[in-house]
This record gives C-alpha cells, sequence and structure tokens, in this order.
C-alpha cells in the first residue's frame, strides 16, 4: 500500500500576500475552490493580520464566511491575540502562529522580539483552550535554517522553539525555510535531529524554491519521515518582510514528484493544473509549477501509461 503524504496548500496565504496584484475576496474564493476541486484537502485561506502590515490579506473574514460551510480543511494565519480574536469571531477553527528563529525577522514581521512572540504564543494557545469551540493550533518556526538578517540559524535554537510550542500545546509544528535557504543536506540534518526529539507526526515542512532547492529539500525531508508539506499553486509565493525570498516550492510540481515516487497525496495533477492556470490568470505574475509545460504536453499526448502521474 502506497504511504500516504499530506499537502498543505499555502498559496491563498503566503503566495497571495506578496504579490503586487491584490486579489478581491472573489477572486480567492474561486481559486480556494479550484484548488479544492483538485482533491487538495488541507489549504490555508488567509490571514488576520495588520492590513497595513499586509493589504494583501485584508478581507479574509469575508472569505472564511464564504468557506466555513464547506468540507475543506482551512486554516488561518494569527500573528498575536488580536488576530486569534478576529479568526475565532469569524468562524475559523484551525489557526497558524508564527514565530521566527531570530530577533530580527522576528521585528521586522511581527514587531516583537522572539521571546514576546513566543509568550504571545502561549497565551494565544491558552486562550484558545478555553473557548467553547474546539481550536486547531499549529505553529510555524519561520526562517528555520536561515535567517536573511542574522545567517543560518543553530539547530539548538529551533529545537528550542519546537519543543517550547509542543509544550503549549500545538498540534503541528512546521518549519519555515521562509527565505529558501535550506539545502538537502542541512534540511535532513535538521529534521532527523527533530523527529528524533519528537516523532514525525507532529512536525511537517515548508519550503521556498529561491535557490531551485525546494523539491530536493522535500525530497531530504521525506527520507527524515516527514509525512505532510505545505506547496503553493503555481509557486507563488515570498514574504513581503524577508528579502530575496521568492516563491514556495510549486504545489503541481511537488504533487508530481510525490505521485512518480508512489506516494499518495488525493490529489488530482489534471485539476490541479486548472488551478495553478488560474492562479496565472488571477494574479498575472505566478511564475507556474517548473514542470508544467512537460505536464501539460504529457497529458495531451494521452499516453495509455498514466501511472507515472
Ligand atoms: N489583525 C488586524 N489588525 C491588527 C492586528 C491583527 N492581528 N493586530 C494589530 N492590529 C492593528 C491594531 O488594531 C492597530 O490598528 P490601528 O492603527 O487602526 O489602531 C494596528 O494594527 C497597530 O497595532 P499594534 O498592536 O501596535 O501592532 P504593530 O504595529 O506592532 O504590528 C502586527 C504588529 C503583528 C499586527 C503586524 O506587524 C502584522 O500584521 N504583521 C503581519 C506579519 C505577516 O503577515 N507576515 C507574513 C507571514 S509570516
Ligand atoms: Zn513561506
Amino acid at each position: 500500500m502506497s504511504v500516504e503524504v499530506l499537502i498543505n496548500e499555502v498559496g491563498p496565504r503566503d503566495g497571495l500576500q506578496n504579490q503586487q496584484k491584490i486579489l478581491s475576496v472573489d477572486e480567492k474564493h474561486s481559486l480556494i475552490s479550484a484548488i479544492a476541486n483538485a482533491g487538495v484537502k488541507s489549504v490555508e485561506v488567509g490571514a488576520f493580520v495588520s492590513p497595513k502590515a499586509v493589504p494583501a490579506m485584508a478581507g479574509t473574514d469575508s472569505l472564511v464566511k464564504k468557506i466555513k460551510d464547506s468540507s475543506l480543511q482551512y486554516s488561518v494565519l494569527i500573528p498575536n491575540m488580536k488576530g486569534f480574536e478576529l479568526a475565532y469571531e469569524s468562524g475559523a477553527r484551525r489557526l497558524n502562529l508564527v514565530v521566527a528563529s531570530s530577533n530580527t525577522m522576528n521585528e521586522k514581521n511581527i514587531r516583537m522580539n522572539t521571546e514576546a512572540a513566543m509568550k504571545t504564543c502561549i497565551e494565544v494557545i491558552e486562550c484558545a483552550g478555553k473557548q467553547e469551540d474546539a481550536v486547531n493550533i499549529q505553529a510555524y518556526v519561520a526562517t528555520a535554517w536561515e535567517c536573511p538578517f542574522e545567517g543560518k540559524m543553530p539547530q539548538d535554537k529551533i529545537l528550542e522553539l519546537t519543543a517550547r510550542l509542543i509544550d503549549a500545546g500545538v498540534s503541528k509544528v512546521v518549519l519555515a525555510d521562509t527565505v529558501g535557504g535550506a539545502n538537502p543536506q542541512d534540511t535532513k540534518s535538521l529534521m532527523d535531529f527533530l523527529v528524533s526529539k519528537f516523532g514525525n507526526e507532529i512536525l511537517s515542512c515548508h519550503f521556498h524554491d529561491t535557490r531551485a532547492m525546494g523539491l530536493a529539500n522535500i525530497y531530504a525531508a521525506l527520507t527524515s519521515g516527514i509525512r505532510e508539506f505545505d506547496a503553493s499553486i503555481a509557486g507563488l509565493g515570498g514574504c513581503p518582510f524577508s528579502p530575496g525570498a521568492s516563491g514556495n516550492v510549486a504545489t503541481e510540481d511537488v504533487v508530481m514528484m510525490l505521485h512518480q515516487m508512489g506516494y499518495k497525496t488525493g490529489i488530482n495533477l489534471e485539476k490541479l493544473l486548472q488551478a495553478s492556470d488560474l492562479a496565472m490568470e488571477l494574479t498575472g505574475s505566478a511564475p507556474g509549477g517548473r514542470a508544467k509545460l512537460w505536464l501539460k504536453n504529457y497529458l495531451n499526448k494521452n499516453y495509455d501509461d498514466r501511472s507515472k502521474i
């Protein structure tokens, strides 16, 4: 039986937050519907952050209201208690906190140092536990390999942040290569280290393709036992607060690689390519997966043997 890998689509949040063109709520909704229609089960749809800091994420409350009755497992990013309150009020029950590995990155991103960001995470988790409805909280450890301001990050620092988040009660910690600074060797080294401490099930990975190592890093993390990955439709992405970061690894490339290696994702690649086309059309600037041309040719030729995709 083939092993399952869960893809968490982050294009509507991580991808769109950095695009020049700001999509309307309806446009975001159509993109999310196309992604869900391809069989993607988990999508980060937006963020409850300051609209002054990230104008593209305005309207996340209206978006959540539009999708909250669907079967989609959707989540939203929240940076602080206000984000938690707004998200809970909108009806969102899967929330993603974020703490970066360095003081400089945390200051640039959420205007707190690392200790304050961690304290905020713990307060939000405690508050979430007291609500009437169950709330699922995941946390991102951003710049887990490299910070654009402070350079390579020591593994012990990442271990400490991960351990504190798990102790506080998050359901998952996502190790994020926010700037695309990881390489497969460093990915394997960090993920082996963390898996040896916490097991594989509570960990997930998020890679940017800035230096064309996104897929290689996913492969490296797979060999450490990681079975959940973020990816972004059409390779949309980049963080407004980390100079030089380009898009996330494209969902269509990740899914193609996983299927060719015999993993199961439950995603239909033909439909995923339609969602990727839509992302390119709506934004006008999404790069598209690097294998997209090959994939389209392959699908159009209607080969008998489709076992490879
Ligand atoms: N959602 C919406 N508005 C928020 C908010 C949230 N989660 N948190 C604070 N605000 C508002 C405040 O109400 C205040 O509004 P006002 O100017 O109209 O009074 C304003 O933002 C400033 O509030 P303050 O608490 O002083 O925040 P800040 O200026 O220190 O900024 C953040 C902190 C976290 C709100 C801001 O840096 C941010 O939104 N960062 C986004 C980071 C991000 O999305 N990064 C990419 C993904 S990792
Ligand atoms: Zn990212």
